[in-house]
């Protein structure tokens, strides 16, 4: 039997598929099987050439933790961080309880939860490895746009904990940070949201808090796996946190709205017309002789004819409480994984530094790089190929 669900199907028997999803509504082992649990019974696969939490759906919950690593930390040190790890994710991801877990009930729910483990340039420098051999900058170079806080920036490992349940990302990062206590603190952490399972039709492209369909020009996974992966299955990371202004958006009318991306804010589709996933026509003109799609419209500054600039954009929103008398502190966990960092994002965000009239409203404020190693194969730690 399976379930409707928000226009989604939920395959009721074990390991059956979930379309749209790319899991298996697996579980908890000997836990019986009921249709209304099937989101919280889902799993993303663990073990494989790359990490899950790239090319996976995005989950509707996720958390990103930045950690600095302890002064003695060296390889020995790290190996065993990456040994615990290891094996507390896969556990995790499964639905079971690691072995140190003090709340082993919060396990049984794995609901797609994915952990992708990033290492910053201490990492790098603690396993031993060059950074130029992994082709890979510690940071992005400095842009006029940028107001960048410490808070949220940099550290020398990331976890990227996603999952369809916001209780199931608070208890993996919880035992995932006591689990490196000793050997690292954590630095930052920015959660973020999408819509929740079951609320829009599987698939469709999420909104962020200006209410645009945010996502739509994303490389095609399948085509465009070289753009995201390195051969040997490692990526990058960059995780750039951009407060939105609101309040000053609140004043600007749905046209102007429109004029700043380019697309249409009730369907996404370009303003030169069709649906979402339509080609934006950048030569268009309107009556005036005027280009449809504005000069200074994000889609126009950030979109390229140079295909190897492409990356994939895998945000979240965040909606913190604000001080100082402010409405709201909202904004975008900015991600984005890619190959080559400096060859792909770099030259994308310089046009949009330069211009971009998104910028009017929008203002990075944290910004880290890491390098994701290739996924654990059977048997291996994560950061095997060069902690090995
Ligand atoms: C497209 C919003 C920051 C790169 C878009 C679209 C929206 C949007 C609504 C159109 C729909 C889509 O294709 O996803 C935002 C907001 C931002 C932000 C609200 C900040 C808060 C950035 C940054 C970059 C970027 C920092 C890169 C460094 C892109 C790219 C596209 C895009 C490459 C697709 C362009 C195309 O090929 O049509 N963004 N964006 N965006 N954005 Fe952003």
């Amino acid at each position: 039997a399976a379930l409707a669900l928000g226009g989604r199907e939920l395959v009721e028997a074990a390991g059956g598929p979930v379309p749209g999803g790319g899991a298996t509504a697996g579980g908890a082992p000997g836990a019986p099987t009921a249709p209304d649990d099937a989101v919280g019974r889902a799993t993303e696969g663990f073990r494989g050439t790359r990490q899950a939490g790239v090319a996976t759906p995005p989950q509707a919950s996720a958390a990103f933790v930045a950690l600095d690593l302890a002064g003695d930390v060296d390889r020995a040190a790290l190996v065993r961080l990456m040994r615990i790890w290891t094996d507390d994710i896969e556990r995790l991801t499964s639905g079971r309880a690691p072995l140190a877990d003090t709340e082993a009930e919060l396990a049984a729910v794995p609901a797609r939860l994915t952990v992708t483990v990033g290492f910053g340039p201490a990492a790098l420098a603690a396993a031993g490895v060059d950074e130029a051999s992994v082709s890979w900058p510690a940071a992005l170079p400095p842009f006029g746009i940028d107001r960048l806080e410490d808070r949220w920036s940099g550290g020398d490992l990331v976890l990227q904990v996603c999952a369809d349940d916001p209780l199931t990302v608070a208890h993996a990062v919880r035992l995932l940070a006591k689990d490196a206590r000793s050997f690292a603190e954590v630095r930052w952490v920015q959660r973020g949201f999408r819509r929740a399972v079951g609320t829009t039709p599987s698939g469709t492209t999420m909104r962020n808090l200006m209410g645009q369909v945010d996502g739509t020009a994303n490389p095609h996974l399948d085509v465009d796996a070289n753009l995201i992966w390195r051969e040997d299955g490692s990526t990058s990371m960059v995780v750039r946190r951009i407060a939105m202004n609101l309040d000053t958006w609140d004043e600007l009318d749905r046209d102007g709205r429109e004029k700043a991306v380019g697309r249409r804010l009730d369907t996404g589709a370009p303003l030169t017309g069709g649906t979402e996933h339509d080609e934006v026509d950048l030569e268009a003109e309107d009556e005036h002789g005027l280009t449809v799609v504005a000069p200074f419209a994000h889609v126009r500054r950030a979109r390229t004819d140079d295909r190897a600039q492409r990356f994939l954009r895998r945000g979240y929103n965040y909606d913190d409480a604000p001080s100082g008398g402010a409405v709201s502190d909202s904004g975008l966990v900015f991600v984005t994984f890619q190959a080559d960092v400096e060859a792909q994002l770099v030259p994308v965000q310089r046009r949009l530094d330069e211009l971009d009239l998104l910028n009017e409203w929008t203002t990075p404020v944290g910004s880290a790089v890491f390098w994701v190693p290739p996924g654990a194969g059977s048997g291996e730690i994560l950061g095997q190929s060069v902690l090995g």
